[in-house]
């Protein structure tokens, strides 16, 4: 058993500082990376990887890198169909420089397809080969040095009521799924491949039809090693949802992979702010605790979609921004370790 003498949520808060004034003492954290029993993540951009203060940050603290956007068809995949690696390749540059592991985000996505595969939609033959090349080129080009893939991201429709409709269904039925994962084994028989998908702890019926989807392929012999649980939340999340939903993911035996964690306070930052916060204190413990109570042999780790507060997507115009800044991850802009950041530490220790 472990987490015995974890602080609860409320407890740990009251003695952590809670304030974000400037001059708060933040107080320092050993590596993240070293307390936890499993690899620890964060996502980033090419640029990012540029600014000294991030490197050292984010290399001390975590030992995988995702690629926020740079891996993804709508920045590799040219009109033409040619394929443009320079910012995945310096991602992988940077990994192995400082010794970090790399997660490979993301192959087949609904929200992205491109010129090249609507120019062939009318031939299903064609645009087949052109879809097992895609993730044949891609994954080829880093074999062996990549050790997992989100191979299809965000499968199910929000409110669970099965598939969602995109190009690559349109064309290659729902079989789109089991095709793609075929073709990422083919190229990396050695790679962990992830079926990756949001809110399974929100909306338990997208885990339902998520989870079945999971059975199916692998009742159809389709090579799905694991499943990549996105979990980004909100700090009213109700409490015992998380839960509930890594239990339910982990009883199909797949490696689970907290895949893009961060945890929004909405940007409410009105008077009442410690509120959300101890909320959000109180998800993260009860994730950690979670995560560590799945068989160790089905952790594959924990990633943050983000190094700081401002690193985050939700405080971009794509991630729905609000009228004042969120601040759902573990460092603050200027790289100090948060409450949350403390959390973290303690409850990622067995
Ligand atoms: C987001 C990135 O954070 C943004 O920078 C990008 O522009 C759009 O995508 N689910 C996913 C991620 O699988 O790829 C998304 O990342 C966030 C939601």
């Amino acid at each position: 058993m472990h987490r015995r003498g974890v602080l609860t949520g409320a407890a740990a808060l009251s003695v952590l500082p809670m304030t974000a004034c400037a001059d708060a003492p933040y107080g320092q954290i050993p590596p993240l990376k070293f307390l936890a029993p499993y690899p620890l993540g964060v996502a980033t951009t090419a640029r990012r990887m540029a600014d000294p203060t991030w490197a050292e940050l984010a290399t001390t603290q975590f030992s995988r890198l995702t690629a926020e956007w740079e891996m993804k068809m709508e920045y590799i995949l040219q009109p033409d169909g040619s394929l443009k690696f320079d910012r995945a390749d310096a991602l992988m540059a940077f990994a192995a420089q400082n010794r970090m592991d790399v997660h490979g985000h993301t192959l087949i996505w609904y929200a992205q397809d491109g010129a090249h595969f609507q120019a062939l939609a009318g031939n299903p033959n064609a645009f087949l080969n052109a879809y097992a090349a895609y993730i044949s080129d891609v994954m080829g080009r880093y074999k062996g040095r990549i050790r997992g893939w989100d191979v299809v991201n965000e499968p199910i429709w929000d409110d669970g009521r099965g598939l969602r409709d995109c190009l690559w269904r349109k064309v290659l039925g729902d079989d789109y799924i089991g095709l793609a994962f075929e073709a990422a084994h083919r190229t990396d028989p050695s790679a962990i491949l992830f079926l990756n998908d949001y809110n399974l702890e929100f909306t338990p019926k997208k885990r339902t039809t998520f989870l079945k989807l999971c059975e199916r392929l692998l009742k159809d012999g389709a090579p799905l090693h694991g499943i990549g649980t996105q979990t980004h939340i909100a700090a009213d999340l109700q409490p015992g949802l998380i839960t509930q939903a890594l239990r339910d993911i982990a009883s199909l035996g797949l490696i689970v992979h907290v895949s893009e964690l961060d945890i929004s306070v909405h940007g409410d930052l009105t008077a009442n702010i410690a509120e959300p916060r101890l909320k959000q204190a109180r998800l993260l413990e009860e994730l950690l605790t979670a995560y560590g109570d799945i068989p160790a042999t089905q952790r594959y780790g924990v990633t943050l979609w983000a190094l700081r507060d401002s690193d985050s997507w939700l405080n971009t115009p794509q991630g729905g921004q609000h009228l004042l800044p969120d601040e759902p991850v573990l460092f603050d802009r200027q790289g100090r370790p948060k409450p949350l950041a403390h959390i973290f530490a303690k409850s990622v220790t067995l």
